[in-house]
C-alpha cells in the first residue's frame, strides 16, 4: 500500500509533536538548501520540512524545486521558526515527481489573474485558487445537504435534449452528421436530421426545468445540479457557455414560496461555507482587501468579504415588484442626471445589470427579490398574473440580485392553467408539438407550482469575491476559449 501518508492540514492542526509521520505533496518553495514548504491542497497553509545540513545526497536536494511532488517522512516537532507550530525533521525524503525549475510556469511570486487562466492546469496549486476550490467544493456540497435535509428527490436531468427550455435559441447544436456539406437533405435544401443520430435535431441544454417539471408532479419536491449550456455570445465577467446550476422544482408552491425557499437556500450555504470553511474566506477576504487598495475610494466595497457574507446570512432580502422597482430607478438621480448607459423611460422595458446594480447596490444595499416582471420580457412557462391592468401584464416571476453579481437567481411560478399555457406558447412561437410531454402534466394532474434556477458559479463569485465568473470554475468555457 502507497497511500499511507498524513494529510498536511490534519498534521498542522494536531496537538501533539515528538511521532513519526509521512506526507506527500508539492514543493511551493526550497530554502536555504533546509526548508521545504510543502503543500498538498489540504489546506492553503504549508508544512515546514527541514532537510537537515548534510544528511542529504547532493543529488536529492537538486531535486528538490518548486512544483516537485516528494513524500518526505520524519519526525514532528515543535517548529522553531515563527508561523507554525509544528513542522517536520526529515529522516527520509523521496522525490516522486520531478519538475524543472527552470521551466516550471509557476513561480514562488504573485501571477496575475489572467496569466493563471492560461496555465488552468497548473493554477490549482496556488493560494488564491487552492482556496476557491475548496469553497465551491464545500458551496456544492452544502446545496445537497440543504435539498436532502428537506427530503428533495435529486434529479438527473439530460444533458442531450430537443428542447430549448427558455426558447431564448442560444443552444449548441449536437450532431454526428458530416460538416463538410455531405450531410443528407431535404428537398427544400435543409439538413434532413431523419438521418441525424437522434433522428432529430439535438442540442445540449439550457436547463433542466422541463423534465424537473414532470419529476415534481410525481414526487412534489426535486432539484436537479447539473451542467448546462448557452451559446450567447457574452463576453462578461459574469457569463460563461458552460455553467452549472442548481434547479428545485417544487409541487404546491405559489412564488411567495418559491422566494421564501430561495433566500433560505441562499442563507444556508453560505452560513454552511463560513462554518467549515472559514480559513479559505478569510484568505480570499485579504486577497480582496489587497486588490481593491489598488482601487479609488469610491469604487471599494463598503464591507469587507467576511462582513458581506454574514451580512447576507443575517439580514432579509428586500422583496420589490418590478413595477416597484422601475419607479425608484426611474425617479433616481442617476436616472435623473443620465449616468444609466439605457435610460429608464417607461414601464415593460427589461433591465440591465447597471439597473440591477443600481438597485441592489446603491438603493437597498442588499440583496434584492424582484418579481412579477412584465410577460413580454420572460420565458413561456411563467404563471400569467389575474387582473392586471390593461396592457400591463405581468407573470409571476422572481428573479433574485446580488451585490456585485447582479442576478444570481431566476425563478418564477409555473403556468399550469392547459389553455393559458397553450396560447402563451403559440404567442412565442414555442412548438407545442415538439413539447407534448410538457403539456400532458397539464393534463393529468396539474397543480399550482414553482421552482428557480440558481447559477452556482455567480453563487461561487459572490461567496468568493472573486472578480470574473471565469476564475471560479476549474476550466472556464467562454467564446473562443475551450482550452483543457
Ligand atoms: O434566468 P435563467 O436563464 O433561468 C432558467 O434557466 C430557468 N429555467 C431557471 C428555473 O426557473 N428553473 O438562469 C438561471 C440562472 C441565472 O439567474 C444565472 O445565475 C445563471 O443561471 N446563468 C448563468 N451563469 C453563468 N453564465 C451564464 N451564461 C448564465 N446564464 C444564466
Ligand atoms: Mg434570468
Amino acid at each position: 500500500m502507497f497511500n499511507k501518508r498524513m494529510r498536511i492540514k490534519e498534521l498542522l492542526a494536531s496537538e501533539s509533536t515528538n511521532y513519526e509521520t509521512t506526507v506527500m505533496g508539492w514543493v511551493r518553495t526550497f530554502r536555504n538548501n533546509q526548508f521545504i514548504a510543502l503543500n498538498d491542497g489540504s489546506t492553503n497553509h504549508n508544512i515546514q520540512i527541514v532537510a537537515a545540513l548534510g544528511k542529504f545526497e547532493e543529488d536529492l536536494l537538486k531535486r528538490i524545486t518548486t512544483g516537485a511532488c516528494i513524500k518526505a517522512t520524519g519526525e514532528v516537532i515543535p517548529s522553531l521558526g515563527k508561523g507554525q507550530r509544528v513542522e517536520l525533521k526529515a529522516i527520509s525524503i523521496e522525490i516522486l515527481g520531478d519538475s524543472d525549475a527552470e521551466k516550471f510556469p509557476l513561480q514562488p511570486k504573485k501571477h496575475s489573474l489572467e496569466f493563471l487562466r492560461e496555465i488552468a492546469h497548473l493554477r490549482f496549486r496556488t493560494n488564491t485558487f487552492g482556496a476557491i476550490f475548496r469553497v465551491r467544493h464545500t458551496l456544492a456540497f452544502a446545496v445537497h445537504k440543504f435539498f436532502n435535509d428537506k427530503g428533495f428527490v435529486y434529479l438527473h436531468t439530460p444533458i442531450i435534449t430537443a428542447s430549448d427550455a427558455e426558447g431564448a435559441g442560444e443552444t449548441f447544436r449536437v450532431t454526428t452528421l458530416p460538416i463538410d456539406g455531405s450531410a443528407p437533405k431535404n428537398e427544400d435544401g435543409s439538413i434532413n436530421f431523419k438521418e441525424d443520430f437522434f433522428g432529430r435535431s439535438t442540442n445540449l441544454t439550457v436547463s433542466g426545468q422541463l423534465e424537473g417539471e414532470l419529476a415534481a408532479m410525481a414526487f412534489s419536491d426535486i432539484y436537479t445540479f447539473g451542467p448546462t449550456f448557452r451559446a450567447e455570445n457574452s463576453n462578461t465577467a459574469r457569463h460563461l457557455a458552460e455553467f452549472w446550476m442548481i434547479e428545485p422544482e417544487m409541487a404546491f408552491y405559489d412564488l411567495e414560496d418559491n422566494a421564501n425557499l430561495a433566500e433560505a437556500f441562499i442563507k444556508f450555504i453560505i452560513g454552511y461555507a463560513l462554518e467549515h470553511n472559514k480559513e479559505d474566506l478569510e484568505f480570499l477576504a485579504q486577497r480582496l482587501a489587497e486588490e481593491e487598495k489598488a482601487l479609488p475610494q469610491d469604487k471599494r466595497s463598503e464591507l469587507g468579504l467576511m462582513e458581506k457574507l454574514d451580512f447576507v446570512v443575517n439580514n432579509d432580502f428586500e422583496r420589490v415588484t418590478y413595477t416597484e422597482a422601475i419607479d425608484i430607478l426611474r425617479e433616481s438621480n442617476h436616472n435623473k442626471k443620465k449616468k444609466f448607459q439605457y435610460l429608464i423611460d417607461k414601464w415593460g422595458i427589461d433591465l440591465q445589470s447597471e439597473h440591477e446594480r443600481y438597485l441592489v447596490e446603491k438603493h437597498f444595499k442588499k440583496p434584492v427579490i424582484l418579481t412579477n416582471y412584465p410577460a413580454e420580457i420572460k420565458a413561456f412557462y411563467m404563471r400569467q398574473n389575474d387582473g392586471c391592468e390593461p396592457g400591463r401584464q405581468t407573470v409571476a416571476a422572481m428573479d433574485i440580485l446580488a451585490p456585485g453579481i447582479g442576478e444570481i437567481v431566476g425563478g418564477s411560478q409555473r403556468e399550469e392553467r392547459l389553455d393559458k399555457l397553450e396560447q402563451r406558447m403559440k404567442e412565442m412561437n414555442i412548438p407545442t408539438e415538439d413539447l407534448w410531454w410538457y403539456l400532458d402534466t397539464r393534463k393529468f394532474g396539474a397543480c399550482p407550482h414553482a421552482g428557480f434556477g440558481l447559477g452556482f458559479e455567480r453563487l461561487v463569485q459572490f461567496v468568493t469575491g472573486m472578480g470574473n465568473i471565469r476564475d471560479v470554475i476549474p476550466f472556464p468555457r467562454y467564446p473562443k476559449t475551450a482550452e483543457f
